[in-house]
């Protein structure tokens, strides 16, 4: 399939091929370069078809490979020499992927793109969780909050507006900022007996979720070491993990409860 020279911002969802959409796996197979970030992982490239050239342009907090001016750049000039582009991100590229940032540029620029949504990972890891976002009757709302700032500032958010008990509030990058979310939220007047699921590497094989309150979850991170890539979910629906949970083996959960409190609101 022949393409224009044109950039697709795709969103590679959250590392499970199958999770990817029709459209952005037909493009990862028919375009003529492939420019990809961190957290994007092996099962996700292996879809890429053999002619197609790769270009990692990972980002790691304070690490990176190249810098956004320059990946804008070279996507600027991959068009210009005519090729078609898919600049693959993790999850979903609008949200908190810098996705619409490139997109300004390039709009800027004059550059012609499209963008392709992927599965964002507050819905692969409530799903894999067995956590429902909402619930009739206990969550009116889901909140997505970044628990990370640019610079490494500190937080700067409505805590009273966040310490809601029907609403459902789902962290992205807050695992350097744990406590300060937590003494944020209890300090707003959230209870502490508030269900929390912390989930490390959702909807892979490498899934670990685990399940305490908000007074327990600082010492959880610390306690079971987690590891970024993390998603915080907080809120009444955390305890349907306890029914609803579908994705983990019999096996898995064996291993989790020999570590300790893998789920406190086991019925
Ligand atoms: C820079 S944001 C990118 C989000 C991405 N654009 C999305 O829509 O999912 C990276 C953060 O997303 C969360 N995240 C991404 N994939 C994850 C996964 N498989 N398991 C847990 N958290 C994940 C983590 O909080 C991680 O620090």
């Amino acid at each position: 399939m022949n393409h224009k020279a044109c950039v697709y911002l795709v969103g590679a969802g959250p590392g499970d091929p199958d999770l990817l959409t029709v459209k952005a796996l037909r493009l990862l197979q028919t375009v003529d370069v492939v420019v990809y970030d961190r957290l994007v992982g092996e099962e996700i490239l292996a879809q890429i078809a053999p002619g197609v050239k790769q270009v990692y342009v990972g980002k790691q907090t304070g690490h990176h490979v190249l810098s956004q001016d320059e990946i804008n750049h070279q996507l600027v000039m991959l068009v210009k020499s005519g090729r078609s582009v898919v600049r693959l991100k993790g999850g979903d590229p609008f949200v908190f992927g810098r996705g619409s940032e490139e997109a300004e540029y390039l709009a800027r620029q004059d550059i012609p793109f499209e963008v392709v949504p992927g599965i964002t990972a507050a819905s692969a890891c409530s799903t894999y969780a067995g956590i429902p976002l909402t619930h009739r009757g206990l969550a009116r709302s889901v909140e997505f909050i970044t628990g990370h700032c640019r610079n490494d500032e500190p937080l700067s958010l409505d805590w009273s507006s966040l310490a809601r008990p029907d609403k459902t509030l789902v962290i992205y990058m807050g695992l350097a900022n744990i406590d300060e979310i937590q003494s944020g939220l209890i300090n707003a007047g959230l209870a502490v007996d508030t269900p929390v699921a912390i989930i490390e590497n959702g909807a892979t094989r490498q899934q670990r979720r685990h399940i305490t309150d908000l007074a327990g979850m600082q010492q959880s991170v610390q306690q079971y070491e987690f590891k970024a890539p993390v998603m915080f979910i907080i809120g009444k629906v955390v305890e349907f993990a306890a029914i609803l949970d579908w994705y983990e083996t019999a096996e898995d959960e064996y291993r989790f409860t020999q570590q300790g409190s893998y789920n406190k609101f086991a019925r």
